[in-house]
């Protein structure tokens, strides 16, 4: 069962509730913890404590134009508050990321409000229940990011202030215009709606290979990252963090069922081309829910990897072999492979246009081949596995084994060709 309010084309969903037919209004406003579900208490009720200092004027005229919020700054920070008081924004809700990051605030006991789609997930196999029953105990509003009007009306209809934004948002795809749709607008929109409803914290999933941008993904989340910095410059009562992580696990997992069935591990050169310290969903989400409230993480870019040291794919590999108690069987691919063929791809591209994202795709293949997901020294150009800093428990080791035992499910790649 599901709440449901219709109000202007908006819905909140309440994933554990009972059908219910009341609408948000304004006497709601400053009760405490009044929670407006009578029939099923949402595991996390939205927070109507903090009096929503919402201007009815400015919010008829939001502002576009600039990230200027519309809603007075709380005089008590956001800070001040315990977890179950503080409103969270979790946009990117139903990724591979983004589910976990929603299932820990929920955990720690903060109000999650999550953004999600009417048909979510890979290729939006989704359906809004298996959404709801995914982010339970949040307050799922169906809305669409990437539409300012539609998003601001659907948080306008909830009739609450939001302190904190988390954006787990990414392009499915890693095409070059999707790229810029979600990686950069979308989130900014988020960012615009955020601030018009009083977030005074943004904390945004970013990737570590940024450091290097040679793809669109990476300048569209850049351009997004320098606006992020620009506002807490402008603005003393507002703070980010920025966390770029290395590798996912989902992104090594690629190659463990083949193996297991007697295929010879893949890999580019002699294997040590790149390296990176593979971080796991639920750490990262953990990482991730630390930023909403550690003051050393605020206004800071932070640079993330998993537990222990960097492994190259070559590592990957031969850990993949003595897990299965086999010798290991490499197939080594030449780097320049991929070299000609996004030449060729590239050369395509001028004569049929609508080839631009096959050749990204090429470039994003390229690129993972070879660079590392490290700390980049900008003054050597040399990748540091020792500067980058690890967080959690789990280990790529265990997820392989977990994949030999339990397969792939919920690690597929989805639309990504290749990352
Ligand atoms: N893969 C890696 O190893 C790696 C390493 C470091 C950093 N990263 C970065 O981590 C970030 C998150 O990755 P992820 O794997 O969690 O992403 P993901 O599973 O692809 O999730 C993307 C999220 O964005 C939403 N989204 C995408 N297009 C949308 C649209 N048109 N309208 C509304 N929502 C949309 C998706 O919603 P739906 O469910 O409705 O589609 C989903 O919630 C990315 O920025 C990636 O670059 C990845």
């Amino acid at each position: 069962m599901s709440i449901c309010v219709p109000f202007h084309g908006f819905t909140l969903y309440s994933p554990k509730g009972q059908s219910f037919k009341r609408l948000f209004s304004s006497h709601f406003i400053n009760h405490a913890q009044v929670i407006p579900f009578p029939c099923s208490l949402p595991l996390s009720p939205l927070n109507l404590s903090e009096p929503f200092r919402f201007s009815r004027e400015k919010a008829l005229k939001p502002i576009r134009a600039s990230i200027t919020p519309t809603v007075e700054t709380p005089k008590t920070s956001f800070r001040d508050k315990t977890p179950k008081e503080i409103n969270v924004l979790v946009v990117g809700s139903t990724g591979y990321i983004g589910k976990f990051v929603a299932k820990e605030l929920i955990k720690r006991g903060f109000n999650v409000i999550a953004i999600a789609r009417e048909s979510s997930g890979i290729k939006g196999r989704n359906s809004k229940e298996e959404t709801l029953e995914q982010l339970n105990g949040a307050n799922v509003c169906f809305s669409d990011v990437t539409h300012l009007d539609s998003l601001e009306k659907s948080l306008g209809n909830l009739g609450v202030s939001i302190d904190v934004v988390v954006s787990c948002l990414a392009s499915r795809s890693g095409g070059v215009k999707d790229s810029w749709k979600i990686d950069y607008e979308a989130t900014k929109n988020t960012l615009v709606a955020g601030r018009n409803r009083g977030a005074s914290h943004f904390v945004l999933l970013s990737a570590i290979c940024v450091q290097k941008p040679l793809l669109e993904f990476q300048r569209a989340k850049l351009k997004f990252e320098a606006e992020l910095i620009k506002q807490a410059e402008e603005d003393d009562g507002f703070t980010y963090s920025i966390v770029r992580p290395t590798a996912f696990f989902k992104s090594l997992g690629g190659q463990v069922e083949l193996v297991k069935d007697g295929k010879p591990y893949v890999m580019f050169g002699d294997g040590k081309l790149c390296a990176c310290k593979p971080i796991s969903e639920s750490d990262l989400a953990s990482f991730i829910a630390d930023c909403v409230l550690s003051q050393d993480k605020f206004n800071r870019v932070l640079p993330i990897g998993g537990p222990g040291k960097a492994l190259t794919p070559l590592e990957q590999g031969e850990i993949l072999f003595r897990i299965l108690g086999r010798e290991p069987k490499f197939f080594k691919v030449p780097i320049e492979i991929m070299d000609f063929a996004i030449g060729v791809l590239d050369f395509l591209v001028k004569i049929f246009p609508a080839m631009e994202d096959a050749a990204e795709f090429g470039k994003i293949g390229r690129y993972y081949a070879a660079e590392s997901m490290l700390i980049l020294d900008p003054e050597t150009g040399e990748y540091s596995a020792e500067k980058t800093p690890s967080y959690g428990k789990d280990t790529l080791e265990e997820f392989f084994e977990r994949v030999l035992r339990e397969g792939m499910a919920g690690q597929e790649l989805g639309e990504q060709t290749i990352f």
